[in-house]
């Protein structure tokens, strides 16, 4: 079962929803653009799962920002790019056989089947890294890493040197026929490729996916030759023609064309089934050879897959179901505490190094002062620490049979960077105080703000190429960014400095004007980007576009929200925008009422420009439109019917009224088709809205 809260208030949930995310994205960002992830497998699973368990408990969590609707991370800037034709989306996770048996059951509900045969295969979850095998008439023609699922990295030469992937597919004529599977190296090359890496005194990979992902991605297709990775193919993207009907046909049809798909794999009939094939899988894990993870679970009728469909970042027909997370002892040395952009202060563990599933691990977050307190954790105990995916660990236990550290940890109530007063808000409502200290000094606090620089620059925010994080901690110790309007002007500064940039350690010319070219570039942004890039509390990409939508200008937002003042009627005004609430209206008249931020984007104003929001291009003709479906549909189910309009850019609601565009009316229809009838709205039956669709 995933693990469900332990019933947080909404603010704490949106406190450690936040906080998770921003855990979640710096190890995402480690393990697909450094290939140095800092944390297990197992650990960041343990963080992602709790991270989707908030959004189960609390929907209105689940933005079009969250993480849930992202895969993996940008392509790093070494390789060319390549745009997946069919995005490479990602797989959702179950722990236990409880969620494998929901899984089953969800994949029934949808397809509206009751009972009957319904097959699934399963096969070993690899612990590699995807690749795209695009074939032309049967000849390798191009490969490339899933980047951020829909663009990754041009690896081609890199993929021709792997013995394993044929240049040539055996009796394979299609025009195009995208493969897909994990490139990963066994346990014995990754280890004599340690011990070549130590010899030469070069750095360790912590373990095999590190390794081959590092070769993969290496510029010289020589240095990859030398180091051997192995492949096993899944599943496909583009195809010029349709291929088998079934997920296990075309497996086989990889086979006789001389690719290797796992021999584990097999074909189930139901969740008993696929259990057992788990637990035979995870028997035989440690002497397979290579790392798995899991077992992905995909519905075998490739029809079926398709009535079902994606969700967000991953398939509804496929699942993996992840062996246990990982466990080992070790010493909590310290507790050090980092402040992040809304002042949030969050306990970071020191620990006493220690390999966890094949990672060292040497820091676990402690999430907040009430989990130090409930866990009793005090520095100097032994404790267990638990690496759950990729990300971050945590300390799931103390030990308490040790002997115990005598310290408590004393939480600040100042920030340790700044020496504000740190405080925990009161909820007006509950009377509660919020899980989350905060740094009271947002304005003079330099890690705040340096959080908030990151944040403006960063990739959905003004998305600056060239200052990253690192870089934005440069410029401000060096005195040379300390707000966003800094960034525009220091092109000009630059000019008058001595030294200049390009004469200063880590900066030549080339990154100079690369960087300079950046920020020009900047210089026009939309209008909600802008404003999410403002870092306003509570404010996401989703709020930015919903202000972006009603206000259109800048200035209005701005005007409105200064005399935003609680019970007045410019309050009432952004209260009422759609999705934008009470808490939000709160944010941003403190935000826009504050005299230093006044001046701030006076000053950032003079230097940027900004465009209307681009708007969503949508080819289908039912995009943009009201859908209401009502009567029996026979061809879909309810969530089938949403799930498809949603797909083409409609909004579908629950009854008929002036807004509606279309009503998708099955046997059976009784008021909606009144109402329609009334209010002269058009009445399509279901296969027309299959021609409609383009669905034939
Ligand atoms: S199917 C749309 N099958 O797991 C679903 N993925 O967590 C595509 N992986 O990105 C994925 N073994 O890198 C699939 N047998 C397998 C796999 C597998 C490893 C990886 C793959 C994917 C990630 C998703």
């Amino acid at each position: 079962m995933a693990k469900s809260p332990s019933e947080p208030s909404l603010s704490e949930a949106r406190a450690e929803h936040a906080r998770l995310g921003e855990e979640i994205a710096a190890h995402d960002r480690r393990y697909y653009q450094e290939d140095a992830p800092t944390i297990s497998d197992a650990d960041y699973d343990a963080l992602r799962l709790r991270y989707e368990a908030l959004e189960k408990a609390f929907p209105e969590l689940a933005t079009a920002e969250s993480l849930t609707k992202k895969v993996g991370a940008r392509p790093s800037e070494k390789f060319a790019k390549v745009k997946h034709a069919v995005p490479m989306l990602s797989l959702g996770n179950v722990f236990s056989d409880e969620e494998v048996e929901d899984f089953v059951a969800r994949v029934r509900r949808f397809l509206g089947l009751r009972d009957g045969a319904l097959l699934f295969t399963a096969e070993p979850k690899i612990d590699g890294l995807s690749c795209s095998l695009r074939y032309e008439k049967g000849r390798l023609v191009q490969a490339a890493t899933r980047g951020d699922g829909y663009e990754g990295e041009d690896v081609t030469a890199n993929i021709r040197t792997v013995d394993e992937i044929p240049q040539r597919l055996h009796g394979c004529n299609l025009d195009v026929l995208e493969v897909r599977g994990e490139v990963y190296m066994t346990h014995k090359d990754f280890a004599a490729l340690n011990a070549r890496q130590k010899e030469a005194g070069k750095t360790l990979f912590a373990n095999p996916r590190n390794a081959a992902a590092g070769s993969l991605r290496q510029l010289d297709p020589k240095v990859t030759a030398s180091r051997p990775l192995h492949f096993f193919a899944y599943g496909w993207g583009e195809t010029s023609k349709r291929l088998e009907n079934a997920q296990w046909g075309v497996l086989r049809e990889f086979e006789s064309f001389g690719l290797k798909v796992n021999p584990l794999t097999k074909l189930c009939d139901g969740a008993e089934d696929m259990l057992a094939h788990y637990r035979a899988i995870e028997a035989q894990r440690a002497t397979l050879g290579y790392d798995i993870d899991g077992v992905v679970y995909k519905v075998d009728d490739i029809g079926l897959q398709e009535r079902l469909g994606f969700v967000s970042r991953a398939p509804r027909w496929a699942v993996a179901h992840k062996f246990p997370a990982e466990r080992a002892m070790t010493i909590l040395r310290d507790i050090e505490i980092q402040v992040g952009r809304t002042g949030a202060l969050t306990p970071v563990a020191r620990l006493e190094p220690v390999t966890v599933g094949g990672v060292v691990v040497q820091n676990a977050t402690l999430h907040n002062e009430d989990e130090i307190a409930r866990k009793d954790i005090r520095i100097g105990d032994t404790v267990v620490v638990q690496r759950a995916g990729d990300v971050i660990p945590q300390i799931v236990e103390v030990v308490k049979e040790k002997p115990r550290g005598a310290k408590r940890y004393e939480f600040p109530d100042v920030c340790p960077r700044c020496g504000s007063a740190a405080l925990r808000e009161i909820d007006d409502k509950t009377g509660e105080a919020d899980v989350v200290r905060r740094c009271t000094g947002s304005l003079v606090c330099p890690a705040q703000a340096v959080e908030r620089l990151k944040h403006f620059a960063s990739r959905n925010a003004m998305d600056v190429e060239g200052l990253g994080d690192k870089q934005i901690e440069f410029f401000y110790d060096e005195g040379l960014i300390k707000t966003a309007s800094d960034i525009f002007t220091l092109p000009e500064r630059e000019a008058h400095m001595s030294p200049r940039l390009a004469e200063r350690e880590g900066y030549g010319e080339t990154s100079v004007r690369n960087l300079f070219a950046a920020i020009e570039a900047r210089r026009k942004v939309p209008i909600n980007r802008f404003i999410y890039a403002l870092g306003v509390r509570h404010v996401g990409e989703t709020n930015a576009r919903r202000l972006a939508r009603h206000f259109k200008d800048f200035e209005s937002l701005r005007e409105t929200a200064r005399d935003a003042a609680p019970g007045g009627e410019a309050r009432a005004r952004i209260d009422s925008i759609d999705g934008v609430g009470p808490v939000v209206a709160e944010a941003l008249h403190d935000f826009f009422a504050e005299p230093h931020n006044e001046r701030e984007l006076d000053a950032l104003l003079k230097q940027v420009t900004l465009e209307p929001m681009p708007a969503v291009a949508s080819t289908s003709p039912v995009a943009g439109k009201t859908v209401v479906f009502t009567g029996a549909l026979e061809r879909l189910t309810r969530d089938e019917a949403k799930a498809q309009a949603e797909r083409f850019g409609a909004h579908v609601a629950g009854s008929v009224s002036k807004k509606t565009d279309l009503v998708v009316a099955g046997p059976g229809a009784g008021s909606k088709l009144k109402k329609a009838a009334e209010l002269g709205i058009e009445v399509i039956s279901e296969d027309e809205w299959f021609a409609r669709t383009g669905q034939g």
